[in-house]
């Protein structure tokens, strides 16, 4: 069912996580994690290593079970179902054995769009990723930056509305990485049936990218603070700095990293 026919119903949103614990056998990962992403949003999830982010997103993808809530795109529930969202693991999964080209359009053709047309695509969009010379190369002869942009392209280009991207920026020199903040921002402002989750270490890149962050707890994981960039006072640059400092010294303190103490420790040291 198209999301606007939903659009006014209870089950309207394009994600929603209820109460959901995960465990890897005894080992419990997430604890009771609860939100939701409306159509068009762009949520940042963040939180320290090990704390269940990467399951998080295994089990919206539907690759894990969880053994208690439940995991709904417009009201379908994804616990046993896969495909129905496009994920970029944190681990980019390139197949060694196939070209660039046949790598990054594999996705869209799993997801039924014809080949050609998938090619297409893509060979309009390499020069944006920086990737227009390599269409014929291998994993192993590309870089670790050149491997997650292909992996975030051929995430992209599967068209589901719902994208999980596990850091996917994050092995990205600093100006690359600005660049495809801001070709990602493109993307949602251009295709307002969008949905992006997107985890990442980066404070300062989850504030500017997200609509909304949230931030989990150490494992097991649950979300303990949500922060909303749109509600941020726009009224002069001096206002919006301000709220936005003060949004982020809420998301260190949730990290558990206070910002003033590290300098001053690490200063001390010296
Ligand atoms: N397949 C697995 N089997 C057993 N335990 C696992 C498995 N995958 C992850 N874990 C454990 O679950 C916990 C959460 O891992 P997860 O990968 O979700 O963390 P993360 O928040 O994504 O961390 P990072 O920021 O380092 O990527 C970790 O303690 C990890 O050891
Ligand atoms: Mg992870």
């Amino acid at each position: 069912m198209r999301p606007e026919s939903r659009r006014n119903s209870k089950s309207s949103f394009a994600v929603e996580v209820i109460n959901m614990s995960a465990s890897y056998g005894d080992f419990q990962t997430l604890d009771k994690v609860c939100f939701n992403a409306s159509t068009g949003e762009l949520l940042c999830i963040v939180g320290e290593s090990g704390c269940g982010k990467s399951t998080l997103f295994n089990v919206i993808a539907g690759l894990i079970e969880p053994y208690e809530g439940d995991v709904l795109s417009y009201g379908v529930t994804l616990s046993k179902k896969t495909g129905r969202v496009g994920y970029m693991p944190q681990r980019d999964l390139l197949l060694p054995w196939k070209r660039l080209i046949s790598n990054i359009t594999l996705g869209a053709e799993l997801a039924g769009i014809e080949k050609g047309v998938a090619r297409e695509q893509a060979r309009g969009l390499l020069p944006m990723f920086g990737l227009a010379e390599f269409e014929k190369y291998y994993p192993y002869q590309m870089s670790g930056g050149m491997r997650q942009r292909a992996a975030l392209l051929r995430t992209i280009l599967t068209g589901h509305q719902v994208l999980l991207l596990d850091e996917p920026l994050g092995s990205l020199d600093a100006l690359t990485r600005k660049r495809m903040q801001q070709w990602l921002l493109k993307i949602i402002k251009n295709h307002a049936d969008r949905t992006i989750l997107f985890v990442t270490h980066d404070v300062d890149e989850a504030l500017y990218l997200a609509d909304r962050v949230l931030v989990m707890s150490s494992r097991p994981g649950t979300i303990v603070y949500e922060a909303d960039l749109r509600s941020i006072p726009q009224e002069t640059a001096v206002i919006k700095r301000e709220s936005l400092n003060a949004i982020k010294r809420q998301v260190m303190d949730k990290l558990g990293v206070n910002e003033r103490d590290s300098y001053f420790r690490h200063h001390a040291h010296r």
